[in-house]
């Protein structure tokens, strides 16, 4: 039998490029080499996708700058737009690891579906929703699943003050790695805190600051989800922001999460319900809010990208679940070919008798 030709779509524009570029090598240690063959394929800081060659070397470097470029990004091969790996003839799959704008809001999945290739993850609609906090929220709220209150924005002079009691969170709708996410605890501090996040995105979001534990989640399927155990993010600052995550070490992961059985079960339960009612398919994280005191459980916000490396959570908390990583990538390759071949019979005929 053949293997199965894996396209992995590393890299981009965004702050993670690097956590990707790990992410991609992960899997591709990972895929068991007697039944898939891992192409790697980069794009570069710059959007565009790097030659093949190149794109290998990234992906076997050690260490290369957080925001990578290939030295040679000028040559003639990496003018090309989509370059041949990526047709359909030359590939069997893509395993898009691009995390942020562009590769986790629907565009390459878009891309993807023109193209005609089965990819793993969530497709346009749904990697769409989970990118734009505010559309989010308002599909949980019509879910009537628990959800941190938030206000959006497109200026600081609409909000003169705090909708919320203090502290709040400002944030940029469209974001990820607590870019541009700022903790107000001044009323004076609030203006600026929505021009910095309006930095990054058109619109920013002011929600209620919530005093509560930060719990994960993992899922995993399309009609039929299942979810992991919760795991924990205990902060080493303040909240968990950018230095937290990519510059100091003081975060601290507890999987499985110390919660009262109860509390981990709606956490699961809720996860679920995340992920059908934003119509995701293959993968998500969901994160959650569990508030001291109460217990109350509030959803923060879904990830249908989420890391691959070999300390990220979204692989960890299955691996605590009894599926290791090996096994998770036949599981999601499993699901992007099911989901591919259910798409594919979708009828495009008008119905019978109209014309
Ligand atoms: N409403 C909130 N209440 C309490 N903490 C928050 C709130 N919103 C964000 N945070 C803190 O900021 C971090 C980043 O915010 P988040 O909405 O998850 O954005 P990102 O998509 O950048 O991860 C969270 O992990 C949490 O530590
Ligand atoms: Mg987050």
């Amino acid at each position: 039998m053949s293997r199965l030709r894996v396209l992995i779509l590393f890299g981009g524009k965004s702050v993670e490029s690097e956590v990707s570029r790990i992410s991609a090598r992960t899997i591709a240690g990972a895929l068991d080499p007697a039944r898939y063959e891992a192409i790697p394929l980069a794009v570069g800081a710059d959007g565009r996708f790097l030659p093949a060659a190149h794109s290998a070397r990234l992906l076997a470097e050690a260490k290369v700058p957080e925001r990578f470029l290939p030295p040679d990004a000028a040559a003639p091969e990496s003018a090309a737009v989509v370059p041949a790996e990526i047709a359909p003839a030359r590939a069997d799959l893509v395993f898009p690891i691009i995390h942020g704008t562009s590769g986790e809001d629907g565009a390459l999945q878009g891309f993807l579906e023109i193209l005609g290739l089965p990819y793993v993850g969530a497709g346009v609609a749904a990697s769409a929703v989970g990118m734009d906090k505010a559309i989010f929220k308002s599909l949980l709220r019509d879910a009537g699943i628990p959800v941190t209150r938030g206000v959006t924005v497109r200026g600081s002079e609409e909000l003169p003050a705090s909708p919320f009691p203090l502290p709040v969170f400002v944030k940029p709708v469209n974001g990820g790695s607590s870019v541009g996410v700022t903790k107000v605890k001044r009323p004076e501090d609030l203006g600026a805190a929505i021009d910095l996040a309006l930095r990054y995105d058109d619109r920013a979001l002011v929600e209620e600051g919530i005093d509560a534990r930060e719990i994960e989640c993992a899922v995993l399927g399309n009609d039929d989800p299942r979810a992991s155990v919760p795991g924990e993010i205990i902060p080493g600052r303040e909240f968990y922001d950018y230095d937290d995550k990519y510059r100091d070490e003081n975060a601290r992961f507890v999987v499985p999460a110390d919660l009262p059985g109860e509390v981990a079960e709606k956490v699961r339960r809720l996860a679920l319900a995340v992920f059908r009612a934003a119509g995701v398919s293959g993968m998500a994280r969901v994160d959650f809010f569990v508030e001291r005191g109460t217990n109350r459980v509030l959803v923060n916000e879904i990830n249908t990208l989420p890391g691959f490396t070999a300390i990220s959570m979204y692989p960890k908390l299955w691996e605590a679940s009894g599926l290791p990583l090996p096994k998770l990538l036949d599981e999601l390759i499993r699901l992007a070919l099911e989901r591919h071949a259910r798409r594919a019979r979708l009828s495009h005929e008008p119905p019978a008798g109209l014309l």
